[in-house]
């Protein structure tokens, strides 16, 4: 099994468009690397791929990745997507996948539902690409010989559905926010790029994982609101923070992984190297993801 992680940031990015935060400043002057939003490419063979979330910056990734490129006039490897829930950052990139090729379109019904209400998605044609419905805790096979499972872990519905802040289930369990086990031949992989909490369960249930990539949006909950960039915890976007207690590298710390933070938000000082919070993720032996990063098993 191969993967490639096409994007390793969180919504917005590194730098994000309207961002002069320390790790976007850091990123404009290629102190850092930047990252695009938030995607996993998987392959059983490298030569058929399928891709976890469709970022907005889907099209500047595929330029990015050779693998990815087209093996004929009109053929892509891309032959799959499947989505993690609704948000923009992980499905506004199938805009940009609507050029009349076929794939296969793997999403929960509730995900699902999202995508037809919104007419925009329309312009992928139906006879091309036909939404296939997943099911918790069902295995699916979106190419052959790889197997995926979808679960739920707590989130909460996008941002943009949010509605009434008081019927605001910031920790909700279903089909909104899910999680992928990935299996090839005995490897395991679990993909999971938004998290809200580390319940019992879902350490248990990640126990058997070859390779973990997790929620990293955020170092602490507070730290859009101490950095000036936003007045939103970390609790209220639905994301479990990295550090302190019950964060998620204390909750996770007894798995025997390889462990790595994905959808990264640009406030999150860990992206410095030389920041307290890059040296406490190392020493807890966690590792950030970045971009183009593969990983093969
Ligand atoms: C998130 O991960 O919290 C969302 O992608 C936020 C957003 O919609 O920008
Ligand atoms: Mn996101
Ligand atoms: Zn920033």
């Amino acid at each position: 099994m191969r993967l490639i992680v096409l994007g390793a940031g969180a919504g917005g990015g590194l730098p994000q468009w309207n961002c002069a935060c320390l790790q976007c400043a850091a990123a404009r002057k290629g102190r850092i690397p930047g990252m695009t939003q938030s995607s996993l490419a998987v392959s059983a063979d490298g030569l058929a791929w399928v891709l976890l979330n469709a970022s907005p910056d889907l099209r500047q990734q595929l330029f990015a990745t050779p693998a990815l490129h087209p093996t004929g006039l009109r053929d892509s490897p891309v032959k799959a997507v499947v989505l993690t829930n609704g948000d923009v950052d992980h499905i506004a990139g199938l805009l940009t996948l609507r050029e009349k090729s076929p794939f296969r379109l793997f999403a929960t019904r509730a995900t699902l539902d999202v995508l037809a209400a919104n007419s925009v998605f329309a312009v992928l044609d139906p006879e091309l690409v036909r939404p296939e419905v997943i099911t918790l805790d069902q295995p699916f096979e979106p190419l052959p010989g790889l197997v995926m499972t979808p679960h739920a872990v707590p989130g909460k519905v996008p941002l943009y559905l949010e509605g009434a802040e008081t019927a605001l289930n910031l920790k909700a369990m279903g089909e909104q926010t899910i999680g992928i086990t990935i299996e090839k031949a005995g490897h395991r992989v679990e993909y999971i790029p938004g998290c809200a909490d580390v319940p019992d369960w879902l350490i248990a249930r990640l126990a058997r994982s070859d390779v973990l990539l997790f929620d990293g949006t955020i170092w602490t909950d507070e730290e859009m609101l101490a950095s000036g960039t936003g007045r939103k915890t970390g609790a209220r976007m639905g994301h479990i923070a990295m550090s302190g207690p019950n964060g998620s590298m204390e909750r996770l710390a007894s798995l025997r992984a390889r462990k790595l933070f994905i959808h990264i938000n640009n406030t999150n000082p860990a992206l410095l190297p030389d920041s307290p919070a890059r040296q406490a993720l190392l020493r807890n032996g966690w590792e950030l993801a970045q971009d183009g990063l593969e990983i093969t098993l």
